[in-house]
């Protein structure tokens, strides 16, 4: 038997993560997931659970009951949601305008759902009266849209279509995994039915557990394709309608374990639930007004000193997500090493792009913990610097001063 292959310990460096996420965990976050496990049943670890729904409450802004975890990174809770929702042959309205806009459509056409697209070219968001005229034609059971799309950096505004969705009986939902702790996700307001996120973006936290909440509305159309697996089933508890077409998401389970029953499902991630906990907890403590705040002047520094710097910034400046900019690659320049150099000489990870913006946009998030001044700068030190070493500007400090400045006017 030849040698046994081991490996070293993990031993990275503490690489400065400004892509559009995963970024940096927090450090309470990180202390959270070393806790020791309990019992899935154990009275403390359900007790968890339940604070986690509260706390998720506060940061979705809703009064929903439904408001818990789904296991796995923020595409599982979409998936959840759209294979709960739509049977096969159901009509459902998606708004596409990026990446993210085609992974609903994605998941849609596999559950079986006839789909019809509504959409906007990249670096744009889509008119309310477009969604209008496509929810009247079709009378859909849902409308599927994305918040904040990171492929392009737009932020669709939704508050119009959810009250499209009211106005003919459609359920909404609303992809917020990139928006969530970091731009107002004011889901009760918004009039949407299900809302989904993730830990890795504006939250602070790891990949790996994806928050969602349901209206009542949508429970109840989710509970009506209940059919309770049959290794748990007691007499008389599955349901009639059309049977959701997974096991791992299928939210009618997900929620009777969520709930007083505690019906058994999967094994609940217990180090990723401490994981979202906390990450809700630090959202809480520092108030959501505050942190919107934080994000919105990390972004707009780095708006201001890209721009300073002799750098397009991408897309609909009226639409612009306030957590990720994206920098168009200047004529000439290698994108690839400039962020193959910005990872290895400076330790700091920038993101690429995706469909017609590969090789054209760079992606820098102010995300989480990352939404900060020294960030924000020592990453626009460093893209300077390389750029200059590519060939690109000789703006000589621009970009870190008009930065310093947007700064300096928040403190004034
Ligand atoms: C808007 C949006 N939706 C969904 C996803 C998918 O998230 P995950 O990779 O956590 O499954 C991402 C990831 O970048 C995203 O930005």
């Amino acid at each position: 038997m030849s040698d046994p292959e081991i490996f070293g310990e993990l031993d990275h460096p503490a690489r400065l993560l400004m892509g559009p996420g995963p970024i940096n965990v927090h450090p309470r976050v990180l202390r959270a997931m070393s806790v020791q496990l309990l019992g899935q049943f154990d009275p403390e670890f359900t007790a968890y659970m339940n604070q986690t729904m509260v706390l998720y409450r506060q940061v979705f802004q809703t009064q929903n009951r439904w408001t818990f975890l789904i296991d796995g990174t923020s595409r599982a809770a979409i998936e959840a949601s759209l294979v709960s929702v739509l049977a096969p042959g159901d009509d459902v309205v998606i708004l596409n305008a990026g990446r993210f806009g085609l992974l609903l459509s994605e998941i849609a056409d596999r559950c079986g759902a006839r789909i019809t697209l509504v959409e906007a070219p990249w670096g744009e968001v889509i008119a309310p009266e477009a969604v209008e005229a496509a929810v009247a034609r079709v009378k859909p059971r849902l409308v599927a849209c994305v918040h904040g799309d990171t492929s392009t950096t737009m932020a669709q505004p939704i508050e119009d279509i959810g009250r499209i969705c009211k106005a003919h009986g459609a359920l909404l939902y609303v992809d917020a995994t990139a928006t969530l702790g970091g731009m107002p996700v004011p889901v009760d307001a918004w009039g949407a039915d299900i809302v989904t996120a993730g830990l890795q973006k504006c939250m602070g936290g790891p990949p790996g557990s994806a928050p969602i909440t349901i209206s009542d509305a949508a429970a109840e159309h989710i509970f009506s394709r209940r059919h309770v697996e049959r290794g748990i089933a007691t007499a008389g508890a599955t349901g009639s309608g059309v049977r959701i077409g997974s096991n791992y998401f299928d939210l009618a389970m997900v929620m009777d374990y969520w709930s007083e029953k505690r019906l058994n499902h999967h094994t609940e991630a217990a180090s990723m639930l401490f994981a979202a906990r906390e990450c809700a907890r630090v959202a809480m403590e520092e108030g959501l007004a505050v942190r919107f705040a934080r994000h919105a002047l990390a972004g707009a520094a780095m708006t201001a000193g890209v721009k300073a710097m002799g750098l397009g910034v991408y897309g609909d400046p009226a639409h612009k997500m306030d957590n990720v900019t994206g920098i168009l690659a200047p004529a000439g320049v290698d994108y690839d090493r400039v962020r193959a150099r910005m990872r290895t000489e400076f330790e700091i990870e920038i993101g690429s792009a995706f469909g017609p913006l590969a090789g054209k946009l760079w992606r820098i998030g102010t995300m989480g913990v990352n939404a900060r001044k020294d960030a924000v700068l020592t990453t626009l030190a460093a893209f300077e610097a390389v750029l200059r070493n590519e060939g690109f500007g000789f703006t000589g400090g621009a970009g870190v001063d008009a930065a310093m400045a947007v700064f300096a006017s928040a403190a004034a």
